[in-house]
Parts: structure tokens; sequence; C-alpha cells
């Protein structure tokens, strides 16, 4: 799939079929998000794939959330430890970012084999370390299910006009 038709079809899904996505995408949308940027190239991030049912469904019970994301076949979690990454000049912890950096490049890499996900960023932490028996030094940061959608969204079309965010010269 061309880039820019990938930024524009890469949607959040909440639900999703129950049919596993083939391994060789699994495979290369992994790689994507392993060729990914990072704070002086340390490479903090760690992936958990789960696909054995039970522990989807309890890795879902952690997410806590009411959408139907327990139909997913499966989740990718991603992990990275502080201790992994920098601190940029004014003194912000960067794991974050690149972790940040790390699971787009996955979202957009699954976008590009057809396959639909959704940037989790609220569940209980404890509870999803818990269950994939997370060393302590790790955070969760994101995790997403994958699979393919119960109904395929349209492009992205919500969002502010280019101008109000752009700014040239000053801000
Ligand atoms: C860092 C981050 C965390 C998010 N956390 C959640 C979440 O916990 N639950 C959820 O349903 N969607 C979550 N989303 C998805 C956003 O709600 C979604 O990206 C936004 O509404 C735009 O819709 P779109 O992704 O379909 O373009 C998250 C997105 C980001 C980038």
């Amino acid at each position: 799939m061309e880039f820019y038709d990938v930024i524009r079809k890469r949607r959040s899904y909440r639900a999703y079929r129950a049919e596993m996505p083939e391994e060789e995408k699994v495979n290369r949308i992994l790689n994507a998000a392993r060729l990914a940027p990072t704070w002086a190239n340390m490479q903090g991030m760690h992936y958990i794939v789960v696909k054995d049912p039970e522990t989807v469904k309890r890795v879902w019970k952690g997410v806590g959330q009411s959408q139907k994301f327990v139909e997913a076949p499966m989740f990718i979690v991603g992990v990275i430890s502080e201790s992994d990454s920098g601190k940029n000049s004014s003194g912000l912890e960067c794991f974050p970012l690149d972790c940040g950096i790390c699971f787009e490049h996955l979202i957009l890499a699954a976008t590009a084999e057809g396959l639909a996900t959704c940037w989790i960023g609220w569940f209980n932490e404890t509870k999803v370390k818990e269950v994939l028996e997370i060393p302590k030094k790790y955070r969760v940061l994101a995790l997403t299910p994958l699979g393919y959608p119960v109904r395929e969204k349209g492009e992205v079309v919500d969002r502010k006009p280019i101008e109000e965010i752009v700014h040239y010269n000053k801000f």
C-alpha cells in the first residue's frame, strides 16, 4: 500500500473478527517496529505477542474497557524500561517517545497489511504485568488488539484544519 494511503487508512478499530492474522503478516509488522529509531539506538522496546485465547481474555480484563476488544484474536503489548532510554536536554524521559515511535511503526505496518489495530493507553498496568509476567523494571505503555475488523471504517477526516496547527517562523 502506498505510504500516504496507509496514513489515511489507519483508524482505531474496536470490534474484531475471530480470524487469526497470518503469521507472515505479524512477523513483517513486528519487524517494522524493530526498525524504528530510538534514543541513541538503545532499542529498549519489547513486544509481547499474545495469541493464547485464555491469555487474550485475561489481558482484555486488565484493559477493563467496555469495548469488544476481547473478540480480537490477539494482542501486541509494548513494554520498555526507563533505563533502556535516555533523558532529553530538558531532562524529560524519552522512553515514552521511543515506545510511541516504535508502536506507531507497528500500527502503520499493520494498516499496510490490511489489519486493524487500536492504540490502547488506558488499562490496569499492574494487572497486565501480572498476567504477562512482565519483570518489575518494565513499563507497559501501549497495547493493541490485532486482527481483521468487523467492519471497515472510512479514511481519517476528523482532524483540525492544517492552518490551525502549522505555524511559520513564529507560534
Ligand atoms: C496514546 C493513545 C492512547 C489511546 N488510548 C485509547 C484507549 O485506551 N481506548 C480506546 O478505545 N482508544 C484509544 N486511543 C485511540 C484514540 O481514541 C483514536 O486514535 C482517536 O480517537 C482518533 O481516531 P482514529 O484512530 O480512528 O483516527 C488511543 C490513542 C492514542 C494515540
